[in-house]
């Protein structure tokens, strides 16, 4: 399937080619909530409100994330532009995760103002967002070329599989490689070199691990944004496979490990009870406190980035910080 928004003039293309189906969700949902320990994959919190949960939650105080990235690319983007047009002359940028933008598009501006010669692909997993983002673009960059790529990053991985071999920059920002387990970004990023040539480029916004106060505040915030983020997930499935959470009876709950530097997300059940998945005629019974864990936020070290780069066919050439050393923006090259 594929849905081409075209702009008088400019080049804008959004190629849907994979939807996440309706089918997965159900079976992944059935999956995690029938397991001795019951998960729910956090990939599926980005529906419509979902989308404007986490939008919410990127502009609030206690998540620093967001600022430190923007903070990088706003005092660093001549290191990054320098170390771009040293060793490419042409570029496909690739963005996995892409998001609304807000951060990138300070990159992308000055990649522009710099003459650099490339065409911007955003890659993300909810439509919604894509459409958005490739809009917005069209009206305040009109000079860019964009195609925008809609699906899962294994899929799209997988599927760009050289297209063309034309030089490549990945960018995979926003500490979204924290949302993976070490093993799982390991796979990831091997399979992410393997799809690319020597000396093809990536971006790689990471969380660092610091004070556990300051992660534990940020994914349990005191306005309960983040809360609401989780329980949305409920919410989602209630509507799609016709469930009965009640999300009063389920609470969010954070912890923060410093030895794996893995913040965990899980949602409590709050007493004994058996939610109906009337789509998929299953029933869940949960005891009272029993867990749903929903997501892992992975900080790490500098030298535990310097090791996942080395394990999964990359070399680091630069690591830039924000102000505070909170988060930083790893540049690898492929071997
Ligand atoms: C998208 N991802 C990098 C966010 C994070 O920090 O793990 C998702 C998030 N979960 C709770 N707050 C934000």
């Amino acid at each position: 399937m594929s849905v081409k928004l075209q702009f008088n003039g400019s080049e804008q293309v959004s190629e849907k080619i994979f939807a996440l189906p309706a089918a997965e969700f159900a079976k992944d949902v059935v999956a995690g909530l029938t397991a001795d320990k019951k998960f729910l994959s956090s990939k599926y919190f980005y529906d419509e409100v979902g989308d404007q949960l986490f939008q919410e939650i990127m502009g609030l105080d206690s998540y620093y994330l967001t600022r430190a990235e923007f903070d990088i690319f706003e005092k660093r983007s001549a290191e990054i532009i320098k170390l771009l047009s040293e060793r490419l002359e042409s570029f496909q940028l690739l963005e996995f995760g892409a998001g609304d933008g807000t951060k990138t598009k300070v990159l992308l501006r000055s990649f522009l103002e710099a003459g650099l010669d490339f065409r911007y692909c955003p890659i993300d997993i909810s439509d919604n967002v894509l459409k958005g983002l490739t809009e917005s673009l069209h009206n305040e960059l009109p000079d860019l070329k964009v195609e925008g790529l809609h699906g899962d990053y294994f899929q799209v991985l997988n599927a760009l599989n050289m297209k063309s071999d034309q030089r490549k920059v990945i960018m995979f920002l926003g500490s979204n490689i924290g949302n993976f387990s070490y093993e799982k970004a390991q796979d990831f990023l091997n399979a992410m070199s393997g799809n690319l040539h020597s000396g093809d480029l990536l971006l790689i916004g990471i969380d660092l691990k610091k004070d556990p106060k300051v992660i534990l505040e940020a994914y349990d915030d005191p306005e309960g944004v983040t809360a609401r983020f989780n329980l949305n997930l409920l919410s989602r499935i209630n509507n799609e496979l016709a469930a009965d959470f009640d999300l009063d009876s389920f609470k969010h709950y954070a912890s923060y490990n410093p030895q794996n530097g893995e913040c965990r997300s899980y949602l409590m059940s709050k007493k004994e009870q058996t939610v109906t998945l009337e789509a998929v005629s299953t029933q869940i019974h949960f005891s009272a406190w029993e867990e749903i864990h929903m997501e892992i936020s992975k900080k790490y070290s500098l030298q535990e980035i310097e090791r996942l780069a080395e394990s999964s066919g990359f070399r680091v050439k630069k690591q830039l910080m924000d102000d505070r050393q909170f988060f930083v923006d790893s540049f690898w090259e492929v071997r």
